[in-house]
């Protein structure tokens, strides 16, 4: 059996700034960290626009305050503020950590570092690497790893969290609390070699980022499928808020990949098929950069009204424009190269002469793993989990409420990852290795990839994953109402019940890309009925879950955040209060 003090889950920026947070507490502490592609292909090098801090680089008037704000108005009121404080305080420091890290930001002419305006904040406090940002910190965060010795497992496929019944002396950090539930480690599955291993831990890390191919369009890459979301889910741990979708305005049509919101800070417009630049009838302050949730429900608004765009540039089709054309080349080319390169080789468009197809395309998974501000994970509204961690987009701390503000989630990873880190480094100095029964865990592991190898089924994974994938997006996307909703978990019942007919052809171990999917689709599948079965119960509209039927925030009943427990039958839902310390809810207006 594998055994480390720490063991982290996940590649991305938060799994990376905790492990070398850990390290740099305690340069003695043994940390591994598990990957399931290689470290640098995690999704968060994917991040384009940047990162938020009240640098006032740009803007002496900014300060931690008004980007507190901005982010609690953007999260319609639902984000925990305690979170948000943290969040918005730490930003100036660790942007200049990261900057002494090594990770090369865009400069202003007298050197420091740039900032640009993004959508729902009030200041230009965005920081950037042009439109290439988590490629820049993660590449940097990652060859620190190195060389503080992190233990990295690339291209492993963890299979199970290892979570029983607390067999250790109550924690003297557990404030008092009545933990009972433990992690322990975690099953996992080399997919080179189909080995598979058991890692115990004195604390275990989740940092497995979102869920993006839930749905049929997305931004996000082909791991983002939920595996940390669905591993709690069925060791019984509940999940967050997970009716928060965010669905990102300028998904590139028809392929979804993401068109930076730096694009429209730089200046770009919203056009639909009159020319007409129609966030002035949504968002008359903010335009373009208005929050995305406002942003993505006007450009569905105005293709359901008719004026979307055809190919032939008619009105009543499926996208609207994004219009560069008035930025110039040179700009285009220094501030958002990578967008105009997506835009060129994807679909053929050069946007410093022709507009972008554009429409609304999942991204961000607002909600998660329940955790507190030191991310440990919470087994339900009063009580904290023990030994277990948790940071990044898996993670629901909640920064971001109803509706994440661009720029904000690198943000998260960075200060989350840091302090979670910390928390660790002091949480495992006086805690025991635990006992686990590494055979059990093995033969249930072993009899779980032996059954999906042979099951004799006569449907493919792609087909399967393709319908559910199609039944989210149809039935539980920008716009909601109940019916649909309760059709859309009539729909998904039953494509669960069709997982035991998919069949694979590689009957192999060893690189089964097959068989990760089907594993993955396990996920997507338990994710994806979870994200229904919240948005169903909140009989209101906020942020991001926007209910035709009760078109109005409801704070009476609703603000409060969504705890779904899964269960062999049925998903429980429970409420837990928000956190709200310095700004009164308000009536939202941009
Ligand atoms: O539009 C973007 O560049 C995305 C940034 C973010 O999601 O924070």
């Amino acid at each position: 059996m594998l055994e480390h003090d720490v063991i982290i889950i996940g590649g991305g920026l938060a799994g990376c700034r905790a492990a070398l947070e850990i390290k740099k507490q305690n340069s003695t502490l043994d940390v591994g960290l598990v990957a399931k592609t290689h470290p640098i292909r995690s999704h968060s090098v994917a991040a384009q626009g940047g990162i938020a801090a009240s640098l006032q680089n740009v803007d002496p008037e900014d300060d931690w305050k008004a980007h507190a704000f901005d982010t609690v108005k953007g999260s319609d009121y639902l984000a925990d503020q305690d979170a948000v404080e943290y969040l918005t305080k730490e930003a100036p420091e660790v942007i200049i950590e990261l900057e002494h890290l090594g990770v090369l930001f865009s400069r202003l002419e007298d050197g420091r570092i740039a900032q640009r305006a993004f959508g729902g904040h009030s200041h230009k406090r965005t920081c950037y690497a042009a439109d290439k940002t988590g490629h820049a910190m993660l590449h940097e965060l990652f060859n620190n790893l190195r060389r503080n010795r992190v233990k990295i497992y690339e291209e492993w496929y963890v299979l199970q969290l290892i979570l029983e019944e607390n067999d250790l002396p109550e924690s003297p950090l557990n404030l008092g609390e009545n933990v009972i539930k433990e992690a322990k480690g975690v099953v996992m599955f080399n997919i080179s070699d189909g080995r598979l291993e058991v890692v115990k831990a004195k604390a275990v890390m989740f940092a497995t980022g979102g869920y993006g191919r839930v749905f049929n369009t997305t931004s996000n890459d082909y791991a983002s499928t939920g595996d940390g979301l669905g591993m709690c889910a069925a060791a019984g741990l509940p999940l967050e808020d997970m009716e928060f979708v965010q669905f990102h305005p300028t998904g590139l049509f028809p392929v979804g990949v993401l068109i930076s919101e730096a694009v429209r800070g730089e200046g770009a417009y919203l056009r639909n098929s009159d020319g007409e630049r129609f966030m002035q009838r949504y968002a008359p302050n903010q335009m373009e950069l208005a929050p995305r949730d406002i942003t993505s429900r006007a450009i569905v608004l105005e293709i359901r009204a008719g004026r979307g765009i055809h190919a032939d540039g008619s009105a009543g089709g499926a996208y609207v424009h994004l219009d560069l054309t008035h930025m110039g080349k040179e700009k285009i080319m220094s501030r958002v190269p990578f967008c105009w390169e997506e835009a060129y080789r994807l679909v053929g468009v050069d946007a410093v002469y022709q507009p972008m197809p554009v429409r609304p395309t999942a991204h961000y998974c607002m909600g998660g793993i329940p955790v507190n501000t030191d991310g440990r994970v919470r087994q339900n509204a009063t009580q904290l989990t023990d030994g277990f961690f948790a940071a990044g987009e898996c993670a629901c701390v909640s920064v971001h409420g109803g509706n994440r503000l661009g720029s904000n989630s690198l943000l998260e990873c960075v200060v989350y990852g840091r302090r979670v880190g910390r928390a660790i480094a002091n949480y495992v100095v006086d805690r025991k290795m635990p006992n686990v029964d590494e055979q059990k865990y093995l033969q249930q592991a072993e009899k779980r990839i032996n059954n999906l190898i042979s099951q004799e089924g006569n449907l493919r994974i792609n087909s399967l994953r393709q319908k559910f994938q199609d039944t989210m997006t149809e039935h539980c996307g920008v716009f909601r109402t109940e019916e649909v909703m309760i059709e859309g978990i009539a729909q998904i019942q039953q494509l669960k019940a069709k997982y035991s007919q998919i069949f694979l052809d590689d009957k192999d171990k060893d690189w089964n890309t097959e068989l990760i999917e089907a594993l993955e689709l396990q996920n997507i599948m338990m994710v994806g009925e979870i994200i229904l079965t919240s948005a169903l119960q909140r009989q209101e509209s906020r942020g991001a879950h926007s209910r035709e039927d009760y078109p109005s925030r409801d704070d009476h009943n609703f603000l409060q955040h969504t705890l779904a427990s899964y269960g062999a039958d049925n998903i429980e839902v429970n409420y837990m209060p928000v956190v709200i310390t310095m700004f009164e809810p308000k009536e939202r207006k941009y």
